[in-house]
């Protein structure tokens, strides 16, 4: 192969390569502005807005279109990235005499394959834990339970309520739950409905709080901590990935590269840095 192929071909992967992680930076935002809602609403109102939210992110067939083009982007940009962290070794096998990176290149851009595969570690046990549970695991659906009061003045009934996706409750008694979701009048072949799955209770028994339905995590300490490393290995892939993207796209022209530089790096702080504090804050509180 020519050496101009060689050169127009790590070319094209970094160009596929930006534009994937361009495109996983957008997914990033929207995913975090969903994932706030875990710690700015409190109660039912939080519980509800993330359900309904998830339900939503689930069915709606635009958002199932971008979800597809995310998974294809993880693999595309890992392969890519991959394939060209060996290419750049193979064209360097032997350490240089004198051989300082530092002088010329920031820590964080010598590490990006290591810390890209670090994160792609992340992704899978991630998307295993919430992702999977979500569309192949029966969880609990959403619930809410009111306390009726004795007007004999005896003690208070507590009756348990299904949210259903018209928004309404319905008493979780009069029905029985067939196909994971679907509400059926007891004893009838007759669907009034249909439930959200509770993947705000998952995500909260991840993070270590009591909820109905969900089993204790013992383990919840270490998940938190592992969520932050790995927050803080996504920001230092951000410090470097971010800018870099715009130059492979050839956008850092001299006029933009200051801003573009200084855009990467918040949002390198940002991004992860409020991504990492839910988990804890979860946890905590
Ligand atoms: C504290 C931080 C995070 C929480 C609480 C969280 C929570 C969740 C939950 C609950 C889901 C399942 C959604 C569903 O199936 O409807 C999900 C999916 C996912 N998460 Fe996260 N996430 C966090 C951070 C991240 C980060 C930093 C990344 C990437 C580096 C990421 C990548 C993904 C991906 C790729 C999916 C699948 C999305 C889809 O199907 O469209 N998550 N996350």
């Amino acid at each position: 192969m020519s050496k101009s192929a060689i050169l127009s071909s790590s070319i094209a992967k970094k160009y596929w390569m930006a534009l994937t992680g361009l495109f996983l930076c957008l997914f990033l935002v929207g995913h975090l502005i969903g994932n706030l809602q875990l710690i700015f609403i409190t109660g039912e109102e939080g519980k509800r807005a993330f359900n309904e939210y998830a339900h939503f992110m689930t069915h709606n067939p635009a958002i199932k279109a971008l979800s597809y083009l995310t998974y294809f982007s993880i693999i595309f940009h890992s392969i890519d990235g991959i394939m060209l962290a060996i290419k750049n070794k193979k064209a360097r096998p032997q350490n240089y005499a004198y051989n300082n990176p530092g002088a010329n290149s920031s820590t964080p851009s010598r590490y990006m394959a290591v810390l890209g595969t670090l994160i792609l570690v992340f992704i899978c046990t991630h998307m295993a834990n919430f992702w999977g549970k979500m569309h192949f695991d029966t969880i609990p659906l959403h619930t809410k339970t009111i306390e009726i009061p004795n007007e004999m003045g005896g003690e208070a009934q507590k009756v348990e309520l299904y949210l259903t996706t018209k928004g309404d409750y319905v008493a979780a008694q009069q029905f029985e739950v067939r196909n994971e979701t679907e509400f059926y009048v007891k004893d009838l072949d007759l669907k009034m409905g249909e439930g959200y799955k509770d993947l705000h209770g998952l995500v909260m028994s991840f993070f270590g709080q009591n909820k109905p339905g969900f089993d204790k995590n013992d383990l919840a300490p270490f998940a938190v901590i592992l969520y932050m490393l790995a927050m803080a290995t996504l920001g230092f892939h951000l410090w470097h990935g971010f800018s870099s993207a715009f130059q492979s796209v050839g956008v850092r022209v001299s006029s933009y590269k200051h801003p573009i530089e200084i855009a990467g790096k918040v949002f390198s702080v940002v991004v992860p840095g409020l991504f990492a504090i839910i988990p804890l804050i979860i946890y905590l509180f």
